[in-house]
């Protein structure tokens, strides 16, 4: 059946479930019998997706699923129990399992799991909308999500010189939110000190709007505003999915480019923020390990119907000494690669002095791979002056 395509790899002790999971599958599947094993497999392979069999539903076992999914969030984790309770439910979710079906498995059970799963991404997605009156469309502003499917890649310095270089328009307010929520560096990157994270803003839901959120803002000596992520890797637990696309609606009223910087994974947070993108900017190293995990998450995005309409390939340390060249992973990724910015080590020099490079060097080649990236979003981008702050607030 189709699904053995999916790179699907059955994990149980249990014999009995591992062969039924076989006869389903007609035998193509590969099969771990640890979670540890699973770990080493998804290491080295191509996996997108777990069937975790009747013997983990317990603590401990939930215990190693949930740092299989923090080694590897991009891997979708269904589980099958003898008996779905809401407490082995509860406990499967917080260790980072998309659903948990009732045994004994079938074909459809799967199938309709992996629906679930999709639909739950955009359900949420529209649950963060207010209900009162429908906003019209063309005033609201642009999200543009920021990712890639390895970490490292170049997310956040992208991120950053491209809401620098949007916020240039004199007329137009950007806003840079900060949503890899463990580990954001957005603020480290512009020298900012946050007073206010979006902790406070997820801790007055309820009432937010538009007012009280501009006041949680950092502001850059551009003008550019900054939600700011959580401060510590603790503090993320408190930012739901639901929650941060409640911000995002509340900022598109008022700013007209809302740049989402994303942690490197293909977590249900991330699905969403690429499901209300309008425009995707997907990170791309040029090496094989990040062309290969790019090539994963394009898939995975179409397996789960998303359309990829929108993604655009953003390729990363270009002219580096790598062994591929665009053409190889155009064809590998089947899309064009429209921005490319080049390697340089005037970028971590940036990196660690806070000074974004589109504002030290704006003439400079990497400040012009940066306007090529901003260019697919907005246009011809206003010419800089040199050490920036220069733009004028607005
Ligand atoms: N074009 C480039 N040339 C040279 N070095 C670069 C380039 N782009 C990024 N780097 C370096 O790679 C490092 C990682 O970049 P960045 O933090 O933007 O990646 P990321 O995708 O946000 O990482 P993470 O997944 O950890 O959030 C930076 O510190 C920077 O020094
Ligand atoms: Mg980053």
């Amino acid at each position: 059946m189709s699904m053995a395509e999916h790179n699907l790899l059955v994990v149980d002790k249990d014999d009995e479930f591992v062969s039924a999971a076989k006869e389903l599958f007609e035998g193509r599947l590969p099969v771990a019998r640890s979670i540890e094993e699973a770990s080493q497999t998804a290491e080295s392979g191509d996996l997108r997706m777990l069937l975790l069999g009747p013997s983990f539903s317990n603590d401990e076992s939930l215990e190693h699923i949930r740092n299989l999914h923090n080694q590897d969030p991009a891997l979708i984790l269904m589980m099958v129990a003898d008996t779905v309770t809401a407490d082995l439910l509860r406990g499967a979710m917080r260790a980072g399992v998309s659903d948990v079906i009732e045994a004994p498995l079938d074909e459809s059970k799967i199938e309709a799991a992996i629906e679930q799963f999709a639909h739950d991404v955009l359900k949420r997605r529209t649950a963060g909308k207010p209900a009162a009156e429908p906003v019209r469309t063309e005033q609201r502003g642009a999200i543009v999500t920021v990712t890639s499917a390895k970490g490292g890649s170049g997310k956040t310095v992208t991120a950053t010189n491209v809401a620098l270089l949007l916020n240039r328009f004199p007329d137009k307010k950007v806003v840079l939110v900060d949503a890899d929520l463990q580990f954001g560096d957005v603020c480290l990157l512009l020298q900012l000190e946050p007073r206010f994270t979006m902790v406070n803003a997820a801790h007055e839901l309820h009432h937010l709007d538009g007012e009280m959120l501009d006041s949680l803002l950092t502001e850059h000596p551009s003008g550019l505003k900054v939600l700011a992520a959580p401060l510590e890797p603790a503090f993320a637990d408190d930012i739901t999915t639901a929650g941060l696309m409640q911000m995002l609606d509340i900022l598109q009223e008022s700013y007209d480019y809302v740049v989402v910087d994303t942690a490197s994974m293909l977590d249900e947070l991330i699905l969403s923020l690429i499901e209300k993108a309008d425009h995707v900017l997907m990170v791309v190293d040029m090496d094989l390990p990040s062309v290969k995990n790019a090539k994963l998450a394009l898939e995975t995005l179409r397996l789960l119907k998303f359309s990829t309409q929108n993604v655009q390939l953003v390729m990363n340390r270009n002219n580096s000494k790598a062994k591929l060249d665009n053409k190889e992973i155009e064809s590998a990724l089947k899309m064009e690669i429209k921005a490319s910015v080049p390697s340089d080590a005037a970028v971590p020099n940036s990196v660690n002095e806070g000074r974004p490079i589109v504002e030290t060097d704006p003439r400079g080649k990497i400040a012009k791979g940066f306007e090529s990236v901003a260019e697919l979003i907005a246009g011809k981008i206003p010419e800089g002056t040199s050490r920036g702050g220069l733009f004028g607030r607005k």
